[in-house]
């Protein structure tokens, strides 16, 4: 079982953090390292998966070799900003299905409005791996996780590039059982629900929107 809070600090991750947060790199820099950084983080939160072993043939001999048990992992990107995130993961575990929530955020009430929902089917027998790269306010991900629970998901967990305590909060309080990983615990967020020091808009800053 993984902890509730799991913060990737390996020099890799953070030096290539540093860069990102640093507002005169480039979209397409922050793209290609947005990348590089999914990688990594799947590879966190890929860990304590469930192994099984199954026969096979080496040049050498037969042997029980482990493999990853069950169906497949269900990926699940929260637009727009983390399709970012799913692209680099999905090289790692190319097999995945994916599903995507479409959640904007009013900039008045912070709340999410939900415009897109489409998922694979039997979430409830696949683990859920829940992408967004900003963990803010949380509301956002604390719906997308309602949503994904209504449609049956069981195991699921959360990844994110940064993350502020008061959206990790809001995830403890709201669901409990999803643990989060992420590369940072910023400070704080600012009054229109931006972390800092963080790394501005992080769908504008991938997509060059801005
Ligand atoms: N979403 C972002 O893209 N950046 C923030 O700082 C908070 C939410």
């Amino acid at each position: 079982m993984l902890d509730h809070l799991t913060v990737v600090k390996h020099p890799l991750v953070q030096h290539k953090l540093t860069i990102m947060r640093d507002k005169e790199t480039s979209t397409a820099g922050f793209r290609q390292l947005l990348r590089e950084i999914s990688l990594l983080l799947a590879y966190e939160v890929t860990r304590e998966l469930d192994m099984t072993e199954k026969t096979i043939e080496t040049p050498m001999c037969t042997m029980q070799a482990p493999t990853l048990d069950g169906k497949k992992l269900a990926l699940i990107s929260i637009l727009r900003a983390g399709n970012g995130l799913l692209d680099g993961i999905l090289e790692l575990i190319p097999s995945a299905r994916v599903g995507f929530v479409g959640l904007y955020r009013d900039e008045e009430t912070l709340e999410p409005v939900e415009y897109y929902f489409k998922v694979p089917e039997d979430l409830g027998d696949r683990l859920v791996i829940a992408v967004d790269p900003m963990l803010a306010t949380g509301n956002s991900s604390v719906a997308a996780i309602d949503k994904l629970k209504e449609a049956g998901a069981k195991n699921i967990r959360f990844l994110c590039l940064l993350a502020a305590p008061e959206g990790i909060k809001r995830m403890e309080e709201a669901h409990p059982d999803v643990p989060i990983v992420t590369a940072a615990v910023d400070e704080k967020l600012n009054e229109h629900g931006y972390i800092v020091p963080g790394l501005g808009d992080a769908g504008d800053r991938m997509f060059g929107t801005k």
